[in-house]
């Protein structure tokens, strides 16, 4: 059973993530406020925000679904306070790091820091080390945190029982709940995205300091950079589903989801899959051995699909002309199911290499990624906060209905924004468009007013969950 210390340091990530949260979303409006032209923000403005919007947010919604993940498994095994004091600690350090190399520093290479991007210094000198730093203190927390859940999981599950391997046969024995079937999965994904990008900054810094005599190839920089930064923001959206495994049935007062033979599957696969289907970045480097690209196209369909198809199937099969007790908590589920669908769909069709030469770094990119983030992952986190929050101080909430009409339309009208720019090849990453892409301004003008909208809904749930969380922090055993 969860503790009073685990509860406290849950409530801390979440008045965390929700603040960060909301900064980033500003920066962000600013982006699309700038690209059309309704303010003036130097370029390197720009590139700065956008570096610092695209790290915070990849980082506290990897955050937000490991704290949740670190809160259900208590359910089933006893974690490390420690290492999940660490992990907060480091986050902290490592969000300053990297605010002080972008704002102060004006470092501005985008989140990918895409090599040989960090060494052709446009800013402060010592800002480039500092933001690789940063990303060191954060790996090294991450790193440690995921490694100390793996740990636990397997002091009481075998190797075999983690993955459930043993439901590949008739009536097994023990049964893997779902949950930890996916944190296993999840969890080594992250370690290995979480090494190579240890690779890659101790291969930065060898160049860094050996002043000219090291040079790294670029093209291994880039996979490692890929294979770090894709497969970190689609593990951190599995994370929002192992939560969804472990609460949906619950809170709709459905009976409790079991590990079968086709959950078990489905699962593993994912996780070959997931590893290989960053090469789909590297359509566009020819150099890039043609076999890898066909692996890319392959393991991009493949990814999505066995998680999506028992995903969508298990939360069909529950709503599916049964009562459900719906509350905000898997209303938010289920729209979050619908988002990182949608968002899914659209990466599927950018990961085809015939459409790639049409899409390729448009906005469909962005248009994509925000769709399973923003209306997907965050609304499982968001889901996982109101229920969290909800379990030690609830009271009956109202307007649950307009909050979530407000997060819907400002959400669906943000990103239909950027769709519409990609199919108008609309380029990513522009901090102006040119006058021969007028819509380009056009549309970004449109983003904003309906990104401010999510951001009010935003801003609504960040009150009603803090004020809850602050609760639980001054809370004693006694009154707990
Ligand atoms: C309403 C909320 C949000 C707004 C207004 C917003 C806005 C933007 C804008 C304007 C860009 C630059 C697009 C371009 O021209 O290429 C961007 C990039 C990005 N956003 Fe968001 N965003 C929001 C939410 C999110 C969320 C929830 C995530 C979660 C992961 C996210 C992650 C990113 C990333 C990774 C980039 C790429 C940065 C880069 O290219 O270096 N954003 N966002």
């Amino acid at each position: 059973m969860e503790t009073l210390k685990l509860r406290k340091i849950t409530s801390v990530w979440i008045i965390i993530v929700l603040t960060l949260f909301v900064v980033a979303i500003v920066l962000g409006i600013l982006m699309r406020l700038n690209q059309g032209e309704i303010i003036q923000q130097s370029p390197i403005t720009f590139y700065g925000n956008m570096t610092t919007h695209g790290l915070t947010m990849i980082g506290i919604w990897f955050v937000a679904g490991m704290a949740a993940v670190n809160y259900l498994l208590e359910r089933y095994v006893k974690t490390s306070y420690a290492a999940n004091l660490f992990a907060l600690v480091l986050t902290v350090i490592g969000v300053l790091m990297l605010w002080c190399s972008t704002f102060i520093g004006e470092f501005h290479a985008g989140w990918t820091f895409l090599y040989p991007l960090p060494f052709k210094i446009m800013w402060a000198e010592w800002a480039t080390p500092l933001f690789l730093s940063s990303l060191g203190v954060l790996g090294l927390g991450w790193l440690v945190w995921s490694i100390s859940l793996m740990a636990q999981i397997l002091k009481k599950y075998s190797i075999s029982q983690a993955f459930a391997w043993q439901h590949f046969h008739k009536n097994p024995k023990v049964e893997t709940p779902p949950f930890i079937l996916i944190t296993m999965i999840t969890l080594i994904g992250v370690i290995a995205c979480l090494i190579a990008a240890v690779i890659l900054l101790i291969l930065f810094f060898i160049e860094y300091f050996s002043t000219g005599s090291f040079v790294n190839d670029a093209l291994l920089m880039k996979n490692l950079t890929y294979f770090f930064g894709h497969t970190i923001a689609n593990e951190m959206l599995y994370l929002g589903l192992a939560v969804i495994y472990e609460l949906f049935a619950e809170v709709s007062g459905r009976p409790k989801w079991h590990t079968t033979w086709y959950v078990a599957l489905a699962w593993n696969l994912s996780l070959i899959f997931i590893l290989t289907a960053f090469f789909h970045h590297l359509y566009m480097d020819f150099v890039q051995p043609e076999g890898l690209q066909i692996i890319g196209q392959i393991a991009s369909y493949l990814a999505s699909l066995p998680a999506a198809g028992v995903t969508v199937f298990s939360i069909l099969v529950a709503v599916y002309r049964n009562k459900i007790n719906w509350s905000l908590t898997n209303l938010l589920f289920f729209i979050g199911v619908a988002g990182w669908v949608i968002g899914g769909l659209g990466a599927v069709i950018d990961a085809t290499i015939s459409n790639n030469f049409i899409l390729h770094n448009t906005l469909w990119v962005p248009a994509h990624f925000h769709t399973y983030n923003a209306m997907g992952n965050v609304l499982f986190s968001l889901a996982f906060f109101h229920w969290f929050s909800n379990q030690y101080y609830h009271h009956k909430e109202r307007q649950n209905t307009l909050k979530l009409s407000i997060l819907l339309i400002g959400g669906a009208g943000f990103l239909l924004a950027f769709y519409i720019g990609g199919a108008e090849s609309i380029p990513r990453r522009y901090s102006t468009y040119p006058s021969d892409l007028p819509m380009g301004a056009t549309l970004a003008s449109i983003a904003a007013l309906f990104a401010s909208l999510y951001l009010i809904a935003i801003l609504i749930f960040f009150f009603n969950i803090s004020k809850k969380c602050l609760k639980i922090l001054s809370s004693s055993p006694q009154s707990s």
